[in-house]
C-alpha cells in the first residue's frame, strides 16, 4: 500500500555559517524514507519576539512565512544545539513566535522531532530535555524516542557534511521510525 507524501521540515537552532546543527539538518532529506521529504528552514530572518508586532497586520513577514509552512507540514524536526545547558535563544525565539495563539497555533498537536549535535561528549541531551518542556507549553506531540544526540560532532560532521557512517545509519534509522510515528499521530 502506497501513503502519500510525508512532508516534514528540519529547523536548526543556529545562525553559524559552519553549524553542525545545520549541517545535520541538511542530512535529513537524503537520509529519509523515499516516501518522506525534510525541508531545511533557516531563521535568519527572525526577529526577536515583540508583542506589539504579533497581529495579522503588523506580524514580520519572515515569522508568517515559518507559521504558514509549519502549519501546511506534516510534522517538524527541531535540530537544537545546546547553549549554557539549555536550548539557545535563537530556537526558543522563533518558537515563542510559532506558539501563538497558544494552544491554536501551527505548533499545536505538531508532531515534533528532536535532535542535536555539539562538539563535547554529551551531544545536546540537556537542551533536548529543556527542548521537550517547552514543547509541552505549546500543546506539540513530541515523539516518544531517545533521541539523536550526535556527540564529538567534529569528528563526523566535516565541511558541512554528516560523514560519520554509523552516526548516519542511526540517523536514518530515528527518522524511519518518525516518519511511521507522524502518520499514525499527525492531525487530519
Ligand atoms: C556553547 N556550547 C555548549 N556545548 C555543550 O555541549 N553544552 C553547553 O552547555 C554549551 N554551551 C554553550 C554556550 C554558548 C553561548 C555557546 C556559544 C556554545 C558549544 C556548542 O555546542 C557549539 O558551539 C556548537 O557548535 C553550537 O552549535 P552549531 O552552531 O555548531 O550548530
Amino acid at each position: 500500500m502506497s501513503f502519500p507524501r510525508l512532508d516534514l521540515v528540519a529547523i536548526p537552532g543556529s545562525l553559524r555559517t559552519g553549524s553542525l546543527n545545520r549541517a545535520l539538518a541538511r542530512a535529513l532529506d537524503e537520509l529519509c524514507p523515499d516516501d518522506t521529504a525534510v525541508e531545511v528552514i533557516d531563521l535568519h530572518g527572525v526577529p526577536l519576539y515583540n508583542g506589539d508586532l504579533d497581529t495579522d497586520q503588523d506580524r514580520p513577514a519572515p515569522v508568517q512565512a515559518l507559521k504558514d509552512r509549519i502549519r501546511e507540514a506534516d510534522g517538524v524536526i527541531l535540530v537544537t544545539p545546546e547553549y549554557n545547558h539549555g536550548v539557545p535563544g535563537v530556537l526558543k525565539n522563533a518558537l515563542d513566535w510559532v506558539s501563538r495563539p497558544s494552544y491554536r497555533s501551527p505548533m499545536a498537536h505538531k508532531p515534533c522531532g528532536l535532535m542535536g549535535a555539539a562538539p563535547g561528549g554529551s551531544g545536546t541531551m540537556r537542551a533536548q530535555q529543556h527542548l521537550k518542556v517547552i514543547l509541552l507549553g505549546m500543546a506539540a506531540q513530541v515523539f516518544p524516542h531517545p533521541g539523536v544526540a550526535v556527540s564529538r560532532a567534529r569528528d563526523k560532521i566535516r565541511e558541512g557534511r554528516l560523514e560519520d557512517e554509523g552516526t548516519r545509519e542511526f540517523v536514518a534509522s530515528y527518522l524511519a521510525e518518525l516518519a511511521s510515528w507522524v502518520r499514525r499521530v499527525r492531525p487530519d
